[in-house]
Parts: C-alpha cells; structure tokens; sequence
C-alpha cells in the first residue's frame, strides 16, 4: 500500500500545504540502491574529552568507512561523537559542547553516533553519566528530522563496533534511529567487504511474501545461498522467491512437530549458517473475546516454533560455528498492544529467548542470537489494518513514515555478517523510533 502522504510531502506544493498546516513533514530515505550503495560525503568525528579518554583505533575504523573523514566539514553527512570516556555527571557538558555548535549543520538523511561505554554495576557516577547518554540519543533522534536519525553505540573496543559502524554510517540503517546497540569486544571475523555472506548458507522462514522475502532478498546480494521455507499453501509464490534468488524452496509448516529434522535433512550435508525465524501471525482480538483457536496458533508459529527449530538445529549440529540466528519480535512485544495479548506474548517471548539463549550457544556453539523487532512496516500485514490505526501507526515515529521490508532485511543483513562477531543477545528495533514502547 502506497504511503501518499510521503509522496505528496515530497512536491513542493505538498511540503508548503503540510508546512502551514503542521502536519508531520516526512523526508524520501535514502536507501540501498545499486547505484548507490553507501551513503557519501564528510563524517566529522568528534571526541568529549581528552586524549587519553579516546577509544583505541577508532580513528582508524572511522577511515576505513565510505565516509571522507573532515576535521571542519561544514555540512557532514555523519557526526560521530566518542563518549566513552564520560566518567561523571558534570563532563556531560563536553556533549553538549561538542553536539550543539554542529548538530543544525548535519546533512539530511545523514547519521549522529554517539560512542558510549558499558553501564558501570560497580561506579554509580559513570552509571549515571552513561545512562544520561541514553536520554541524550533518543531526545535527539526525535529532534533531527529530514530523514537523519541518532543512534548510542555501547561498546569498549572500535575494532569490535566496526561492523555495527559501518552498518550505521550506511544507507543499510535508514529506519533504524533512537537504538542503543550494545556491542562486545569479540573480533570480526574474516570475511569478503563487498559479498560478506559469500560462501555462507542461510534459512528464512515466512520467505514467501513480505519481510521475509525481502531479507532472503538481502541476504542473497550480500553473498548467501538461500534456503526459503514456508507453508505449502504458498508454495508458488516460494518458489518464485527462490528462482529469482538462485535459492532452494522448502514448502513447510514451521509448527509441524518434525520440522527440525526435516530442516537439517533439507540443509544436510554442510549444514546452515544464518537461520532468520521470520514466519509470524497475528489473530487479533480483545482478551475478554479471544477464544484459544486465536491464541494457541499465535503463540505456536511466532514462539513455540521458533524455540523448537532452534533448539533442534543447535543440537543437531546443523547450525554452524561462527553461525547466527535472527528471530524477529515487533514493538508490539515491547510496547503492547490493545487486540494483540496473543501476539505480543508471542513477540515478548522472542525478546526473553534472545537474552536467555545468546550468552549460551555463544559459548558452547559459536552461534550468535539477536533479534529485530519491526515497528510499522509497509507489507500485507499492516495493509489489512484499519485506515486510521494504519495511518497512526506509519506517523507516530520520529521519521513519519512506515519502514520497508528492505529496512527490516539490511538490519539482518548486518546482524548475521561474520564481521558482526561482537553483536550477540541484542534486540534492535527498525521503527524509525516509533513512540510506542519508546
Ligand atoms: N509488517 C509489520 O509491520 C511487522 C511489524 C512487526 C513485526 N513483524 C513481524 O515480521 C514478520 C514478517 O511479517 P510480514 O509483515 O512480512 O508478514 P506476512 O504475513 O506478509 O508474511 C509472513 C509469512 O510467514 C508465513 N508463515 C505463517 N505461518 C507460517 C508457518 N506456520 N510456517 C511457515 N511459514 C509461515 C506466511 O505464509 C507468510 O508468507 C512476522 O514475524 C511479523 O510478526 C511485522
């Protein structure tokens, strides 16, 4: 469903109209295109504190980007200002110093990464210096506008952060802003700059239509060979998929008992490197009128099953070392929603696998878990919602539009590269900062 408000806020008359009128002012993103694959221009890079207070290599990391590193641009498509060496309350007046006198000049659709460090359990004076970071990013995700968003990277190695970076400083991260992306410090591992996922196989779920096909989509550009699951009613449509991707189709219902056996037979001998739990539904009602026929199958497809598959291709050693799984969650599961008990039990329920999983089978498999969870995305889902909640829900975020599936896809993108070694056990949210759950 076409977003005409964007497209009429895009002629002049439209953005002269809905300036008098107030109306939200959303900016055309700048996204991935084969033409234009990085975002260009200057990255200013800024430093609150001394010397001694800077992150090790980030200068270097910083030049490795598609940026051109300018000391004085006058109109930088990314700011990125290193916190980490804010170790008490009145030193945030050095962000504020650095960010005030450039953040009008910022180009639009351009990037401001604030670096921060780790939370202290230990030093209640960092703690609070670094949370105010926090509030910080997220104000001014909401305060931009034309398109540029904010993000905090938490993090005590640049190496480590490189490939969260690059991923931010690209037009990859569009719809991603207000995030705070806590990365460890675990070295990227080798892999090709432009076809990151080459050599690697990747299983997407709920790959028929959708976010789904848009990630397989993604995932294929950067390198992958594709397998695309789902149900066997959609079977034409998946092979469709998988033809113009060079991919396999594997038509399955993910809530069969036996579906993590006859995945690893599908992906058998060598096994998968990226399993993307995309497939989800959504039957919503009021808890005081939903019956169990609409719950149970919510629950079963967008949790249980995912719980399952995953457990099975662990243990059976399908999944990879070095591997990476991405289950999919939705602000609903943050947020709540009036109508959708079931789904956002089922979407709170990845968030809590996530965290209780990631640290585990990084430890004793080398198989990274994150998630995303979508605010508004353009797809069939959110064209069967009512008008009015349909055009609330594309608004109500700090870059008032709805997402693509594509946002949703170079979001995974970037999760499953093998130079993304550091990212384990996050959920980001691509929501364009949606207030809702904000
Ligand atoms: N569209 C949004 O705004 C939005 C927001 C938040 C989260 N999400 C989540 O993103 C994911 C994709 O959403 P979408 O909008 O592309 O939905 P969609 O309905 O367009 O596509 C979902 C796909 O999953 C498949 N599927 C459903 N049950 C399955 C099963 N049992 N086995 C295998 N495949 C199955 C469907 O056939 C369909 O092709 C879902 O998990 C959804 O909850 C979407």
């Amino acid at each position: 469903m076409a977003d005409r408000y964007l497209n009429f806020t895009g002629t002049a008359p439209g953005r002269f109209l809905t300036r008098r009128l107030g109306l939200p002012q959303p900016s055309a993103l700048r996204r991935w295109s084969k033409e234009h694959p990085t975002l260009k221009g200057e990255l200013l890079a800024l430093r609150a504190g001394d010397e001694a207070s800077a992150l090790p290599d980030l200068a270097s990391v910083l030049k490795r980007t598609n940026l051109q590193l300018a000391p004085e641009s006058a109109r930088p498509t990314a700011v990125v200002l290193d916190a980490t060496g804010i170790r008490d309350t009145p030193s945030l007046a050095l962000v504020h110093a650095e960010l005030h006198p450039v953040v009008r000049s910022v180009a639009e659709n351009g990037r401001v990464v604030v670096l921060g460090a780790p939370v202290s359990a230990s030093d209640h004076h960092q703690a609070a210096a670094q949370q105010a970071l926090e509030g910080f990013v997220r104000s001014l995700g909401k305060e931009l506008g034309g398109g540029r968003t904010a993000t905090l990277v938490r993090t005590r190695s640049a190496v480590g952060a490189e490939s969260t970076l690059r991923f931010l400083l690209s037009p990859g991260s569009a719809y991603v802003s207000g995030q705070v992306i806590e990365v460890g410090e675990a070295e990227p591992a080798a892999c090709d700059g432009d076809r990151p996922l080459s050599g690697r196989t990747a299983l997407v779920t709920g790959a028929a239509r959708g976010i789904g096909e848009a990630v397989a989509g993604v995932l294929a550009r950067e390198g992958a060979r594709v397998v695309v699951l789902d149900v066997p009613s959609a079977q034409a449509d998946l092979v469709r998929v998988a033809d113009r991707l060079g991919g396999t189709a594997l038509p399955l219902d993910i809530t069969a008992d036996d579906a993590g056996e006859r995945i690893a037979s599908a992906l058998a001998p060598g096994g998968v490197d990226i399993l993307v739990h995309n497939a989800g539904i959504t039957r919503d009602r009021r808890l005081a009128n939903m019956p169990a026929e609409r719950w149970d199958p919510v629950l079963d497809v967008n949790l249980t099953s995912v719980l399952r598959t995953t457990d099975a291709l662990l243990t059976s050693g399908t999944l990879n070392r070095g591997g990476s799984v991405v289950a999919t969650a939705s602000i609903a599961g943050i947020a709540g929603n009036a109508g959708q008990t079931n789904y956002a039990a089922s979407k709170a329920g990845i968030i809590g696998l996530v965290r209780g999983l990631a640290p585990g089978a990084f430890a004793e498999y080398g198989v990274r878990v994150n998630a995303v969870a979508p605010g508004f995305i353009e797809t069939k889902m959110t064209a069967a919602v009512p008008l009015f909640i349909r055009e609330a829900g594309r608004r109500m975020n700090s870059l008032g539009q709805g997402g693509l599936p594509v946002d949703v896809a170079e979001t995974t993108a970037w999760l499953c590269s093998p130079a993304s070694t550091a990212v384990n056990g996050q959920v980001i949210r691509v929501c364009g900062q949606s207030l809702l759950g904000s």
